[in-house]
């Protein structure tokens, strides 16, 4: 009997070579290769436009990751203290808040949203364990935060706030907090690894963009702390070529993400992700089941070669390096732990493949019962 071919979580399509080679023969004649390039300042400006924002308000690093921690840290908040995040999110939100010299302090998401509230940070700050410096809200999976409610939360309590909207490239709404989106392959804009922030105007995009240069003036002294996350000419390179081709990627995500739902609607059980296929396009699936199977499951997907898995683990409060991080009762973060798991997703998943997933997620379940 062939084996059934294993079924991977994740097919990430970049542009492919002969898409990039105009911009890569432009490095060639300008011999421009990195530091704020011709190419880099091109994506900014296109980049502006899909964010109908001022173009003096994107500056491209070389990372997500990066980005909020140089966003936060242009915030000025004060040192070694508390920085408010949710443990339901990416571990690259809480090292970023590390980098930026803060200790994570985990707090609870909305069952619903996935997102944390405002509400819930104005809630701990009655019992915060030591002074809260800042606060970095995360757009799960792409699905948005609520920008006037960051923007008033700030106004009313005086905290910086800059977001995290990682997986936000289609979604994400500049508002008053610096806001970074990641570019890395496995997001719906892929370049491999880059990142972008809008800040809140030219003045904090300036500030971040010599953060990203080591904290350097025009005169070469550092007036700031900085670290290195620019962004190279090639990989702009990519990211023009990825831009040139965002219609098409756009709309093979959100139809994939149509015929999923379609699929998935046959099983009661589940539900998709918040925002999921509703408008915005999504680089993953995420399902809630409705029990706290998500260990039998994957493991029973990954038996049927159906890679499965849970992106966010079982929150950052349970990763051994942040274990020590002061949390409050985390009962939402822990429902969802238990209950939510990834799916092979990717703009040009097949209905067979689909459909694949689909019955081995049923057979899976009634298994489980
Ligand atoms: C919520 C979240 N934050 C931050 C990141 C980090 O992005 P990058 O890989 O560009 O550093 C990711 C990456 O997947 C993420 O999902």
């Amino acid at each position: 009997m062939p084996a059934t071919e294993r079924l991977q979580i994740m097919r990430p399509r970049l542009p492919a070579a002969a898409a990039i080679l105009s911009y890569l023969e432009e490095i060639d004649r300008t011999r421009w290769y990195t530091n704020f390039g011709p190419l880099v300042s091109r994506f900014e400006h296109r980049l502006a436009e899909h964010f109908g924002v001022d173009p003096a308000r994107v500056v491209c690093v070389a990372n997500c990751t990066l980005g909020i921690a140089i966003a936060l840290r242009a915030r000025d908040p004060v040192a070694g203290g508390l920085c408010a995040v949710p443990s339901w999110t990416f571990i690259a939100t809480p090292a970023a808040v590390r980098l930026a010299g803060l200790v994570p302090w985990f707090l609870d998401v909305d069952r619903d949203t996935w997102r944390l509230h405002p509400d819930t940070v104005l809630k701990a700050l009655e019992d915060a364990p030591g002074q809260v410096s800042a606060v970095v809200p995360v757009s799960p999976f792409g699905n948005p935060v609520d920008i006037d409610a960051w923007n008033a939360f700030e106004a009313e309590r005086g905290i910086p706030v800059a977001i995290d909207a990682a997986a936000g490239f289609d979604s994400a709404v500049a508002g008053n907090a610096p806001l970074a989106i990641s570019l890395h392959a496995t997001k719906t804009l892929g370049i491999g690894e880059g990142g972008i922030v809008l800040a809140r105007d030219s003045r904090q995009a300036e500030r971040i963009r010599r953060m990203s240069n080591f904290g350097l003036a025009s005169d070469r002294r550092a007036i700031f702390v900085g670290v290195n996350a620019k962004l190279s000419e090639y990989a702009a390179a990519v990211g023009l070529a990825s831009l040139d081709a965002w219609p098409e990627i756009r709309a093979l995500y959100q139809g994939s993400a149509e015929r999923y739902r379609a699929a998935l609607a046959r099983l009661p059980e589940i539900a998709t992700a918040p925002g999921f296929g509703r408008g915005a396009a999504n680089a993953t699936c995420n399902i809630v089941l409705g029990q706290p199977l998500a260990d039998r499951v994957i493991q029973r997907l990954n038996r049927a070669e159906i890679e499965a898995r849970q992106w966010w683990v079982k929150g950052c409060h349970r990763h051994p390096a942040y274990v020590d991080c002061p949390r409050t009762a985390l009962p939402e973060t822990e429902f969802l732990a238990e209950r939510v798991i990834g799916l092979p997703y990717f703009p040009d998943i097949t209905d067979g493949e689909i459909e694949r997933v689909a019955q081995s997620l049923a057979a899976a379940l009634s298994q489980s019962e």
